[in-house]
């Protein structure tokens, strides 16, 4: 059974997961109406992933005789001046995510939740390969700038990134 404060914490963490979920959804549509259908193709794949963790969490905490308490979503961001501030704005949200887990980390560290601790671990060790990951893309997008020739460019990119991901593993 999970002690108040950890099952507190935990819950607030599957609404960020599922804020994260939308988030990404609505940087799938921002893409789809500018005709980048590979990068649209990533933010699908990152949304598919922060649900799974948002159901992960929910199916934990209920596991451990304290009920999971789905939440309202946030409304997403969806108004960007161009895809370097599409990523700049998924680095905060990653970061922000950062963040909030190794926080849920330190609940269970400091409630002697070890079960719960070694649960959240591959949570801590996704987040900093997702950052890792967007400040690569960053670094892509910044390099090969924002006209139409490297938007395309861009795209294609993201196509093969989506299928490696697809053959090995998630793709944030
Ligand atoms: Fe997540």
């Amino acid at each position: 059974m999970l002690s108040n404060e950890v099952s507190e914490i935990l819950n607030k963490q599957t609404a960020v997961e599922a804020d994260a979920s939308h988030a990404y959804l609505a940087l799938a549509s921002w893409c789809e109406e500018r005709n980048l259908p590979g990068i649209a193709e990533y933010f699908y794949a990152a949304a598919e992933d922060e649900r799974a963790h948002f159901l992960e969490m929910v199916k934990y905490i209920n596991a451990h005789q304290a009920p999971a308490v789905i939440q309202a979503v946030s409304h997403p961001r969806s108004s960007f001046v161009n895809l370097l501030e599409v990523f700049q704005y998924v680095w905060d949200l990653e970061h922000n995510n950062t963040l909030n887990i190794n926080n849920v980390a330190d609940v269970c560290l400091k409630n002697k939740d070890f079960a719960t601790y070694k649960f959240m671990e591959a949570f801590v060790m996704e987040q900093q390969n997702a950052e890792k990951s967007v400040e690569d893309l960053i670094h892509m997008i910044k390099t090969l700038g924002h006209d139409e020739r490297s938007l395309y460019y861009i795209n294609k990119n993201f196509q093969k990134l989506v299928a490696k991901a697809a053959a090995g593993g998630e793709a944030n």
